[in-house]
């Protein structure tokens, strides 16, 4: 299914223009198909180091971002989706970047299978990328707001921080949480994707891809 909907995400690729690539074993399929065509982009922007060693093998070009204006179109995984296109992301550790290379795409097309779907977000644990030093300050702040925090161990994200894996929140309003979390001192960012949601989410399934926009 994580196949399927990888493929069905060439359909949104624009002829000549600069490709966003996300993190996850659903993107790492997108990736290997986007070699199939990789004479007709221009080239790609990539959300982790490993996504852009992927594609760099497949000789497909990587620029910085700073290197180019707005891309056409994002293509990444999900850990959680809701049914308007909210999502939690992070479980690769790539939140930040991956939340960069959305806000700077006209179009961001999820893909994952059908278990990702929910209808309230949160069980999956919602990542926060937290500079080290604030480790425990954000901690405490997160158990206020209802969380259950857990520290990623051994995990240093591409950015040289931290992951806290929270647990336990019943997210109603992820508009909301996102801004709340973000706002908490030494937090980078975390992995709600609600103030810019995904525009189309491509849905494996066994009876084929769905599309829900
Ligand atoms: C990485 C992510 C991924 O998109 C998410 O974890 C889904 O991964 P997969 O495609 O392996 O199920 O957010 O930071």
């Amino acid at each position: 299914m994580k196949k399927a909907v990888a493929k069905a995400a060439l359909d949104y690729i624009e002829p000549g223009t600069v490709v966003g690539v996300g993190t996850g074993s659903t993107a790492n399929h997108f990736i290997d198909f986007l070699a199939t065509m990789k004479g007709k982009i221009e080239g790609t922007v990539a959300s982790s180091v490993a996504s852009a060693e992927r594609l760099k093998k497949h000789g497909i070009q990587v620029y910085d971002l700073n290197a180019v204006g707005e891309l056409s179109v994002y293509v990444d995984g999900a850990d959680e989706s809701s049914h308007h296109l909210h999502l939690i992301k992070g479980g690769g550790g790539a939140l930040t970047r991956e939340k960069i290379v959305a806000a700077a795409s006209k179009t961001f097309v999820c893909i994952a299978d059908e278990s990702k779907l929910v209808d309230v977000l949160g069980k999956f644990p919602l990542p926060v990328e937290v500079i080290p030093m604030a480790r425990s300050y954000v901690g405490r702040e997160l158990v206020k707001l209802g969380g259950r925090p857990e520290l990623r161990d051994g995990f240093v994200t591409d950015n040289g921080n931290v992951i806290l894996d929270v647990h336990n929140l019943q997210i109603l309003n992820p508009v909301e949480l996102e801004q709340k979390l973000n706002n908490i001192v030494g937090v980078v960012t975390n992995g709600l994707f609600a103030r810019r949601p995904a525009d189309v989410l491509l849905l494996g399934t066994p009876a084929g891809v769905k599309t829900l926009k």
